[in-house]
């Protein structure tokens, strides 16, 4: 390789260095901030930090390839109250990387890379009040990592990886809402370490392998965070045998009330083990949770124990492994008799025998959701609906397979205290025109179903109505005692009636087909306070964006409770998919009919305006002259052509007289005689031959009738040779006398007619200061062309019409 080829590779990397160096630089951005300031910027594939706006109140960075954390990825986020970076990679975070987060509130590491912590990513975060820090590689936590936090009230710390908890660890932190100790392999605990966070609110702890292999620390850790008023939350169990047990009993000996079993395995054996190591204690809610049962329900061994303080069970999401063998817990009443509330949820139950129900002596509230009820077992269930459960308040029985509304109302129209009833997310399609109900219940939930119409079935002592996600158009019953009203996900076109509801202060229609609503569709209810109707298809008219614009300001006494941003154009085309909050339209689109109106009537002012100047300017008239004047230019020069050819003029008078109406009798009775009679006085003349007959053209006599005057004016000149124009001043008044005088006018100087085709005869004096102006040619003709005046005296007429026999013969004698 030669010097100069090295060098220019040389250069060829340095170059691509820079580049590469460049783009590194180059931090992504993330602009998924809504209106609040919320960024939601997860599952974005960043692999670093992205830009994001200064104002930003919460980041969600969750599930992004995120590894490093730098010193300056999160400068300027002094707003920022919570930051998610939950699943990511990140093995590195720099020691100063948060201090820029002044008021931030919530900080979630969990599940990255993170083998070591620091306590100096924290010390600058005073407004810190939870912490996330699940499921990182560390082995335990290091430093005293918590001591500058003082508002703290909320850590989640451990994870498969976490060996050892020290004392020392824990400092610091004095008072906790809410505890998470991950600790399923954990092999050390100084005792004591979780002693000193008092008050404690909720404690979680998984602790699986310690309570397979060692006990002593499983009881530790209990004893520790043990507190008749902290709720106990233990998970990832495998309770099968009496040992995996014996921890409880440090539970039970600070007298424990509240406890959760969550992702537990049991039996039949640890259950009857349990209840007698809690036999005595008081503990009343018991709560099984995401677990399976290996077992019939076999628990009578544990009659003798005392659970009088027991008020709640709750089981949600069991597996119960031999379901159909289950006992009917008829040895149970040790247990069943006390409880207020008890919720089997997701629990495969399909029947709870009647039996069972007689046992629930105290049942106030009873929820059966999820299960696999049919009309059938739940009419076993509440015993042909013979009011057992008498106490019953609250029947929850959503999500099973139900279809008839008629048997749950009857089912339960004895249990005279019930107030609510949830049949969510069953099988009904119709309601029955009558129903019979607990004349208590105030509260009933029909969501989910397939309803189409609503029926007199519904009571009218509802407080609290669901019926969203149903198929219906209209609701048109009269419920005076409905407060909440919620009909999300159906199809309605417009909003019910409020006077319907006069007591209605909650409703909701989202999804539904909503075009627009406007005030006096709020006004008639009369209490409405929050009203919920975004996600429909607005049709955003400027009456609707405006009202709704006021709406959002706080006009009016309804208040829209859902965000702002689900309130979205359907229609005009050009809007849709817009914010109707963020519309704006222009005045004309909003006036349109106005703004027409007013358009319209200005070209309808300017256009009069327009008429009457030309007709004032006799534009019309100069129009038409203008045509003519064309006209006659073909004509005069078809008529020169025909002249340079040699051919004769076709001419077939002598003149063309041109005469206006009120001088018609002169002509008729003086020129007309005069110039057609063969003249006898010519023989006395000295001229020997006589002269023939002149032959004239008159408009009332020789125009063809039914052709347009103009046309007749024109041909008329045209076949005559000269055209005798007849003045007076009813001639300037009179239009087609004009333009006769025209267009003899326009012989005269464009045609080559010679000088004389046109001659004047002036009947009377007309001074030329009454002629009009736009006569201007007759002026120029007047003084140009020589005119004949009419006489007064009798005498000289044979002198002017000798004159005038002169002038229409000179080309004859030529
Ligand atoms: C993160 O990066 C890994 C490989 O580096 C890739 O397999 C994975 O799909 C990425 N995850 C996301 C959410 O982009
Ligand atoms: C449930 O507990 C088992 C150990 O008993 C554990 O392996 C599993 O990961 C846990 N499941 C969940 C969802 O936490
Ligand atoms: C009934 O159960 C469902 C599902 O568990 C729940 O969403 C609903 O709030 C419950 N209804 C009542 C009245 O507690
Ligand atoms: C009605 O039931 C549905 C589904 O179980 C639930 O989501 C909803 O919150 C309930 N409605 C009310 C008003 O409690
Ligand atoms: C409001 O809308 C209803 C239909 O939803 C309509 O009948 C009524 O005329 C409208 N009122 C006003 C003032 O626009």
């Amino acid at each position: 390789m030669g010097p100069v080829t090295r060098g220019f590779f040389t250069l060829l990397l340095s170059l691509c260095w820079a580049q590469k160096s460049d783009l590194g630089d180059e931090r992504p951005s993330c602009d998924g901030c809504d209106l609040q300031m919320s960024c939601n910027c997860a599952h974005g594939g960043f692999t670093r930090v992205p830009v994001v706006t200064g104002l930003a109140m919460t980041l969600d960075l969750s599930f992004n390839n995120i590894s490093e954390v730098t010193e300056d990825d999160l400068k300027g986020h002094k707003h920022l109250r919570a930051l998610n970076l939950h699943g990511n990679r990140i093995a590195m975070i720099h020691p100063s990387a948060f201090d820029p987060l002044w008021s931030l509130e919530n900080l979630d590491l969990s599940n990255n890379q993170l083998d070591a912590l620091n306590d100096k990513w924290f010390r600058k975060l005073k407004a810190l009040e939870r912490l996330n820090l699940l499921n990182n590689p560390y082995r335990c936590l290091g430093s005293p990592l918590f001591q500058n936090l003082v508002r703290l009230r909320g850590l989640q710390f451990g994870g498969p990886a976490l060996e050892e908890l020290k004392r020392a660890d824990m400092s610091g932190v004095t008072e906790l809402e809410e505890l998470k100790l991950s600790a399923n392999n954990m092999k050390r605990y100084e005792s004591g370490a979780l002693a000193d966070i008092w008050p404690l609110g909720r404690v979680t702890l998984s602790l699986h392998g310690p309570s397979l292999t060692d006990s002593a620390l499983a009881a530790a850790v209990l004893a520790d965070v043990s507190y008749p008023e902290t709720p106990l939350v233990l998970e990832d169990l495998q309770i099968t045998d009496k040992e995996s047990l014996q921890p409880l009993k440090e539970a039970a000996k600070r007298r424990i009330r509240r406890f959760t079993f969550r992702n537990v395995t049991t039996s039949d054996e640890a259950i009857t083990n349990f209840l007698m190591i809690m036999d005595g204690v008081p503990l009343t809610s018991l709560s099984v949770e995401d677990s399976t049962l290996v077992g019939v329900g076999r628990w009578e061994q544990a009659r003798k124990t005392d659970h009088r303080a027991v008020d709640e069970f709750f089981l949600r999401n069991m597996k119960v492994l031999n379901v159909y063998q289950f006992v009917a817990f008829l040895q149970l009443l040790f247990l069943l008799q006390y409880p207020r509330k008890v919720s089997v949820i997701n629990a495969q139950v399909f029947v709870t025998p009647c039996i069972t129900s007689h046992l629930l002596k105290n049942l106030q509230y009873f929820d059966l959701s999820d299960n696999l009820l049919t009309d059938l077992t739940l009419r076993e269930s509440l015993c042909q609906g013979d009011g057992t459960l008498k106490h019953l308040r609250v029947l929850n029985v959503s999500g099973n397979a139900l279809k008839s509304l008629s048997t749950v109302s009857h089912l339960v129209e004895k249990l005279s205290k019930l107030t609510h009833l949830d049949i969510s997310r069953n099988a009904y399609s119709s309601m029955p025109q009558h129903c019979s109900w607990p004349h208590t219940l105030r509260y009933l939930n029909i969501s989910g179903a397939k309803l189409s119409t609503v029926t007199q079935c519904l009571p009218k002592t509802l407080e609290v109505l669901d019926l969203s996600n149903n198929n219906l158009k209209s609701f048109l019953l009269f419920l005076p005692a409905l407060r909440e009203l919620y009909l999300s996900g159906n199809r309605f076109l417009r909003l019910p009636p409020g006077w319907l509801f006069p007591n209605l202060q909650t409703l909701t229609l989202q999804s539904n087909t909503l075009k627009r609503f406007n005030h006096s569709d709020l006004q008639s209810y009369e209490r409405l306070q929050s009203l919920q109707a975004g996600q429909n298809k607005f049709d955003c008219s400027c009456d609707f964006v405006n009202f709704l614009q006021s709406v959002f300001e706080g006009d009016g006494d309804v208040q829209l409770t859902d965000r702002e941003d689900s309130y979205v154009c359907d229609s005009p085309l050009y809007l849709q998919g817009e914010v109707v909050s963020q519309v704006s339209l222009s005045l004309y689109e909003c006036h349109r009919v106005l703004c027409v109106s007013v358009i319209c009537g200005v070209v309808l002012c300017v256009s009069t305006l327009v008429c009457v100047l030309l007709w004032r300017l006799h534009a019309i008239w100069y129009l038409k002259m203008t045509w003519a004047w064309l006209k006659a230019k073909r004509i005069s020069r078809k008529r020169q052509k025909r002249d340079r050819e040699g051919t004769e003029a076709l001419l077939s008078y002598d003149a063309f007289v041109s005469y206006s109406e009120s001088d018609a009798c002169w002509v008729e009775n003086l020129l007309v005689p005069e110039l057609e009679r063969t003249r006898e006085s010519s023989e006395d003349s000295m001229n020997a031959v006589s002269p023939r007959p002149l032959t004239l053209c008159l408009h009332k006599r020789d125009f063809l009738p039914g052709h347009w005057i103009m046309d007749n004016i024109m041909s008329a000149i045209e076949s005559s040779r000269r055209t005798i124009f007849i003045l007076s001043k009813n001639f300037v008044q009179s239009d087609w006398c004009r333009y006769e005088l025209d267009f003899s006018h326009f012989w005269l100087f464009d045609g080559n007619a010679g000088g004389e085709a046109a001659i004047l005869i002036l009947l009377e004096p007309l001074p030329k200061d009454n002629i009009p102006k736009r006569f201007y040619k007759l002026h120029k003709l007047m003084s140009s062309t020589t005119y004949l005046e009419w006489p007064q005296e009798e005498e000289k007429y044979g002198e002017f019409w000798e004159s005038l026999h002169k002038a229409l013969r000179i080309e004859e004698d030529d």
